[in-house]
């Protein structure tokens, strides 16, 4: 069985950007407020006319390239997404035109803002099964698109962008040690399915008239609900994480959550007595990006040297289902 590991990460953020005081303008809320409750600044959104592929691609062309690629080595292109330029045909297939990736099967995967960690533990698999030799994986939204911008308990929370990266087989003669993701552990509970929910545009409910009317083709959250099994979920994922692998918390180098909210990520923190130095952060910037707030962060991590090769990191993540998982990879 081949070992898979991280041969390259991307990542690409729309340019227009929305800031606090922006949504001043738009609902009834304040700068001050959202910092408060979210410790979110500014999120970026995509501009007229560009859509979910359009950011996957940038970031699949610059996670390809760090990993020394080609487009045709790709075996294989998972996009994370719950925002696709279509429902049919699969997102996917757009990045895979784009990029020329004609050596690749492609398909989306939706699990929320899980997906980029459900993504990798997949790709992981289609590797160390010698499906294929390359597996690109991209978490990929647009989440301006679905977001109603007149209800003020969720258009704070969220941005648009993507990030990629490609999974590729451990190089013979890398010892044990070496770079590999290491443990996946994935989850999900369709019983709070109503937690984070688009009710309509779909089978149950097709886009009509009436839920035009009813905005019902916008996301709806039930926050409080959300930031609880948010706060619980972040820590027993640590704790997973640790036993599953016979390490202890100070063995990470770092933990990458998804970037949901600084109150929930403290809290979890606090819980697991994990110190604030080890969690890398960026929903300043970007507010919750949901499939691409994971790749996003690591690709940053990357490229400014806070991850570096050899180093222990754990990727946690949880979203709409409820899903939730971790993948833990050394670097
Ligand atoms: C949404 C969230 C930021 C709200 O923070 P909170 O501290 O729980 O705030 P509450 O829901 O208790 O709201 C407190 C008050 O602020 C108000 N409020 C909500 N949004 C507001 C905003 N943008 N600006 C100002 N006031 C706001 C509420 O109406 C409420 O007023 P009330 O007490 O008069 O009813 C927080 O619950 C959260 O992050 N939840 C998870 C988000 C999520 O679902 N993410 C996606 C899943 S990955």
């Amino acid at each position: 069985m081949n070992e898979a590991y991280i041969s390259g990460t991307g990542s690409w953020l729309p340019e227009r950007i929305l800031t606090n005081g922006d949504l001043e303008r738009m609902v009834d809320t304040s700068d001050a407020w959202i910092i408060q409750r979210t410790g979110i600044k500014e999120r970026r959104i995509v501009a007229e006319g560009q859509a979910t592929s359009d950011l996957a691609i940038g970031a699949s062309r610059r996670a390809i390239e760090a990993a020394g690629l080609t487009p045709e080595d790709m075996g294989a292109i998972i996009l994370a997404t719950i925002t696709p330029d279509t429902y049919v045909p699969a997102c996917a297939v757009y990045v895979q035109e784009a990029l020329g990736a004609k050596n690749a099967f492609a398909f989306d995967l939706n699990a929320a803002c899980t997906g980029f960690v459900y993504a990798t533990a997949i790709g992981a698999g289609m590797i160390k099964s010698a499906l294929c030799r390359h597996v690109l994986v991209i978490g990929a939204e647009s989440l301006s698109r679905i977001v109603d911008y007149t209800d003020r308990n969720s258009c704070i929370l969220f941005g648009d962008g993507a990030g990629a990266a490609v999974i590729s087989p451990v190089p013979e003669g890398v010892g044990a040690q070496g770079s590999r993701i290491v443990d996946s552990y994935l989850r999900s509970n369709g019983s709070d399915a109503d937690l984070i929910q688009m009710p309509a545009g779909g089978s149950r409910k097709p886009a009509s008239a009436e839920t035009l009317a009813a905005r019902e083709h916008f996301l709806r959250l039930k926050g409080k609900e959300v930031f609880r099994f948010a706060t619980k979920t972040l820590a027993e994922l640590l704790d997973i994480a640790v036993e599953r692998n016979g390490i202890g918390l100070q063995d990470l180098d770092l933990v990458i959550p998804h970037q949901v909210n600084y109150r929930i990520i403290e809290s979890a923190l606090r819980r697991s007595n994990l110190p604030e130095e080890k969690i890398y952060l960026n929903l300043d910037r970007f507010g919750n990006t949901s499939a691409a707030s994971v790749p996003i962060a690591i690709d940053e991590a990357v490229r400014n040297g806070r991850l570096r090769k050899g180093n222990l990191v754990l990727l946690v993540a949880f979203g709409a289902g409820m899903t939730w998982g971790y993948n833990l990879i050394r670097w």
